[in-house]
């Protein structure tokens, strides 16, 4: 895909991976709207991309995605702002070290990276059909993780069982995937296909602002994160998924390094992928959703 004069939306843009894809985009001349929850590392990541780039068509959108008022709130901004969106990144992801709710009674890591990103992409799905209207379709990546895990459908929220970061953080990136795949099947014949990108693994800011790093892993971080890949490396699988030709078509695949890669059991199962649609409808608000 052709991005002079395409409109790109990334969350979490303000760091890592997000940060990363937003700068290509914006260097290869879309207008690129920056998702972030805070105004100073928004502000200041943005003057960023505007530098590096020289495009000037990059903006700050505040969003936090862990409150799903502000996400309505963000997705009117969005249509205030622009009348048809090309490329959608569901990026944004954290971990967190202790369990919590969100202020609309769910679980932390399931608020921030699974329904923000279902209920964001709900919200802008009538842009992203304007955008494919005019020719070369629209895309969406959502950025997954590779963890073999299995959501637990009976306690989204933790709270029947001992609560486990990275077992909450798994789940909630399954989430992407299981997303990805109804969300296709909902999306057939739209020319607005969706698929799933496991980065690989890079260095990056990953749950440091929400605690989940502790002193003995920011260390770690510290003393060999030379040996990690860079952000902009782990960028070049999403651009792929976003501009490649040989992609334009393919939709709720869930991709390695430029190749479809095996997923968790339960995301190869339709009744799954549905029955997490529902329940997302259902905790968001939704009603029906897309399709
Ligand atoms: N790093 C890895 O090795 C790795 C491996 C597999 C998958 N991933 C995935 O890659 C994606 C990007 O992570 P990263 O490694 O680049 O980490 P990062 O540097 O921490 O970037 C994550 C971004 O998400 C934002 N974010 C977190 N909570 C948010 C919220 N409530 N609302 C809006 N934005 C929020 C962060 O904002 P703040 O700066 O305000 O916190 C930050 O901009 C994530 O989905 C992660 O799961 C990473």
């Amino acid at each position: 895909m052709q991005l002079q004069g395409k409109t790109a939306l990334v969350t979490g843009a303000n760091s890592g991976l997000g940060k990363a894809v937003a700068t290509a985009l914006a260097r290869a001349g879309a207008r690129v709207l920056m998702l972030c929850r805070d105004a100073g590392r928004g502000a200041a990541a943005r003057d960023e991309v505007v530098a590096a780039t020289g495009n000037e068509r990059v903006e700050l959108l505040l969003c936090d995605l862990a409150s799903q008022a502000a996400i309505r709130a963000g997705a009117a901004e969005v249509h205030r702002r622009i009348d048809a969106l090309h490329l959608l990144v569901n990026n944004a992801g954290t971990a967190f070290a202790e369990h919590g709710l969100t202020a609309d009674g769910v679980e932390r890591s399931l608020a921030v990276n699974h329904l923000g990103p279902f209920l964001l992409t709900n919200l802008l799905l009538d842009l992203l059909r304007s955008g494919a209207s005019a020719g070369d379709g629209a895309r969406i990546v959502n950025v997954g993780t590779r963890i073999d895990t299995a959501m637990d459908f009976h306690d989204l929220n933790w709270e029947r069982r001992p609560y486990r970061m990275m077992g909450a953080y798994g789940e909630s990136k399954l989430g992407n995937i299981h997303f990805t795949r109804e969300l296709a099947r909902r999306l057939e014949g739209t020319g607005v296909t969706v698929n799933c990108v496991f980065p690989g693994v890079f260095l990056s800011n990953l749950g440091g602002t929400d605690g989940a790093q502790n002193r003995a892993l920011k260390l770690f971080a510290k003393l060999f994160g030379w040996a990690l890949q860079k952000p902009q490396r782990a960028a070049q699988r999403v651009l792929y998924l976003l501009t490649a030709d040989e992609v334009a078509a393919v939709s709720g695949e869930y991709f390695g390094d430029r190749k479809p890669i095996p997923a968790p059991l339960q995301a190869d199962d339709p009744a799954a992928n549905a029955e997490l649609w529902r329940l997302s409808a259902a905790l968001t608000g939704l009603d029906g959703g897309a399709g």
